[in-house]
């Protein structure tokens, strides 16, 4: 007998496609209320196929008693209730490492966006206004400090990138890590006081929440850019706005929102920020050895072997 799952969102056609082929696959997104979508299935749902997309909330653990394994298709696992899960002794896995070069390109995409503008540049040659007159000068990386929030696998790799870029690399942790060259912080408002750009790549969740508040925008200051490619929560959004809008700060590069998906109406009308749609990670080759890894887990888990990639 396969094991029974449940998936939401809907993932990558590949993945899908898989997931079909391995367990039974219940289509919990297509559900307008997910909790009477469980209901008839709750003694049979072994596994939860995630995302950070959909929240994997205490509510929905409860309604499944028979749940072992949330599986998530991503590095992150802030959209699960990990108290929750753990209370009840359920795995859960997350699928690190795969990404770290799609999430470190981005960060350094967006670093380069907002330094040369190109957005507005793009914007500029299709409305014909080159024809009138040249484009405004703009700002050079190389020789520019990036301070990056939290030095793990993908901060490390953003930071690889932009030191081939000919940057200056400083760090905010928890602690110092032994054997790495960058300037070490304990104190995020002076590292943002050092930068030219604020590179986020910290983990979500309560413990890193707003993080990034006025203090440590004031501090970056009207030079300075935020480039957010970890979580949306990390930044307190409000405070961004203002100081983006108030000249405060120089600009901003996100990937990420508080609010997923609603961008707050204030940046859409700025033009020194770049938006993307949380695409960091969002490559055929990425996500499909993101689910790989996610399977990998579930199948482990069913087989009774060793996770590969459990959350702790
Ligand atoms: C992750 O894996 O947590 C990413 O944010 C998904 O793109």
């Amino acid at each position: 007998m396969k094991p029974e799952i449940v998936v939401a969102p809907r993932l990558y056609n590949r993945v899908m496609e898989e997931l079909e082929a391995e367990f039974i696959v219940h289509p919990l997104w297509q559900a307008r209320d997910p909790l009477s979508f469980v209901a008839p299935l709750k003694d049979k749902i072994r596994g939860f196929a995630s995302f950070t997309s959909y929240p994997v909330t205490a509510e929905l653990i409860a309604a499944l008693p028979k749940l072992e394994i949330i599986a998530a298709m991503s590095v992150g696992t802030d959209h699960i209730d990990l108290a929750a899960a753990k209370s009840r002794g359920i795995a859960v896995t997350n699928a690190p490492d795969v990404l770290t070069d799609c999430v470190a390109d981005t960060g350094m995409a967006l670093v380069l966006a907002v330094a040369r503008r190109l957005i507005p540049a793009d914007r500029f040659v299709r409305e014909g206004r080159w024809l009138k007159g040249a484009f405004p000068l703009a700002s050079k990386v190389g020789g520019a400090t990036m301070g990056v929030v939290g030095l793990g696998r993908i901060g490390k790799a953003v930071a690889q990138r932009a030191a081939a870029f000919g940057m200056h690399i400083a760090y905010f942790g928890r602690r110092r890590q032994p054997d790495i060259p960058y300037r070490y912080y304990d104190d995020l408002v002076a590292l943002a006081r050092d930068s030219d750009y604020l590179m986020l790549t910290s983990p979500g969740g309560p413990e890193t929440r707003h993080l990034v508040n006025a203090a440590v925008l004031e501090a970056l200051g009207p030079e300075g850019a935020v480039i957010n490619i970890a979580r949306g929560s990390v930044v307190d959004e409000k405070a961004l706005v203002e100081a983006l809008a108030a000249g405060r700060l120089g600009g901003a590069g996100l990937d990420v929102y508080e609010d997923e998906p609603f961008v707050p109406e204030a940046l859409l009308k700025l033009d020194n920020v770049v938006l993307l749609p949380h695409i960091a990670s969002a490559t055929h080759a990425t996500r499909a050895a993101m689910g790989a890894l996610m399977i990998a887990n579930f199948k482990a888990h069913f087989a009774g072997e060793k996770l590969i990639t459990p959350v702790v």
